[in-house]
């Protein structure tokens, strides 16, 4: 028989605070539809059609301590509602900073996995307990939505922007990821699972599942062979130089000013044209039919690597 439960498994610590949250709003609603019921039903006998009673109005104090005492009490309860769940989406959007990254990248109609160390995977996120991971998210085609109810998390990933998500398992065990945007017709089938293993198993697996060599070095032997490295190691004459790009405000020929994101070195690799950085030629060619979606999130990671050493004085500076 199916696993039928109120609520899905608690797994991660956002998870719990989820649910308070839940149950406060259930009982809130609970508590005041109950009132609002019980005097419908209570006013419906006591002034039904012929019954003996004053139908005059209220005393005028009386008329209105009951509307202020009612209006600030719901006021009340609703700024308490608002500043609780605020809080909790503020914490949901800031990554502690020594958060583990994994990127996923979401197309028709599966979850490609890569760990920094190396390690690749399908429909599935082996995840340590304990720390705080943090998901790079990016589709490749439509909108996706990353979903795991036990972890209470839930983030759409949209095309041409990378999307964060982070959360901290704290039970370990194997939950069900779903996506849960319509993505076309193999919506239903764009599941997977997340596997929250003890942090020694986790370690024990990343080992065991070596690629090639970490997504960076792989970067790095892309980032020669294919021929990035002709021009953007040239000292900028062609093209900018990419040794410090990573997390810097770039300007635009068209004036605009972008931040060097995920987001941004996985456009500039794939659509070069749409947004030349001021003081250079659109000569550079897409490389959508030259990198895959593995060796493109290969080289932004490398990209990354070499801006890595003080990547969180930008962050700070970024804000
Ligand atoms: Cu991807 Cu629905």
């Amino acid at each position: 028989m199916a696993d039928v439960r109120l609520f899905p498994i608690a797994a991660s610590a956002q998870a719990s605070r989820t649910d308070h949250l839940l149950w406060l709003l259930t009982t809130f609603s609970a508590v005041i539809a109950g009132l609002v019921v019980t005097l419908i039903v209570v006013f419906g006998v006591r002034y039904r059609h012929n019954a003996v009673v004053n139908r005059g109005t209220l005393p005028l104090p009386l008329r209105h301590e009951i509307e202020l005492g009612w209006t600030l009490t719901i006021g009340f309860l609703a700024i308490i509602i608002f500043l609780w769940s605020s809080v909790q989406m503020a914490t949901g959007l800031k990554p502690p900073a020594q958060a583990m990254q994994i990127h996923v990248l979401a197309k028709q109609w599966m979850w490609k996995v890569d760990h920094p160390e190396g390690a690749r995977e399908i429909n599935s996120v082996h995840v340590p307990r304990g720390r705080p991971v943090m998901l790079q998210l990016e589709s490749r085609d439509v909108i996706h939505s990353f979903f795991v109810p036990a972890l209470r998390i839930k983030q759409d990933v949209v095309p041409g922007r990378t999307l964060r998500l982070w959360f901290t398992a704290n039970k370990s065990g194997t939950f069900k990821l779903l996506c849960a945007e319509f993505c076309g017709t193999g919506h239903s089938m764009m599941t997977g699972q997340i596997v929250v293993m003890e942090p020694d198993d986790f370690t024990a697996w990343l080992t065991a599942h070596p690629a090639d060599s970490d997504l960076a070095s792989r970067g790095r032997s892309l980032f020669t062979r294919v021929g990035c490295a002709g021009c953007h190691l040239s000292g900028g004459k062609r093209a900018p130089d990419l040794a410090d790009i990573y997390g810097r405000k770039v300007l635009l020929t068209d004036g605009r000013t972008v931040q060097a994101d995920e987001r941004y070195l996985r456009d500039s690799i794939l659509r070069p044209k749409s947004e030349i950085v001021a003081g250079y030629e659109p000569i550079m060619p897409s490389f959508a039919s030259i990198l895959d979606d593995e060796q493109t999130t290969a080289v932004v990671a490398y990209l990354k690597s070499l801006s890595a050493q003080d990547d969180s004085r930008k962050t700070d500076a970024a804000k």
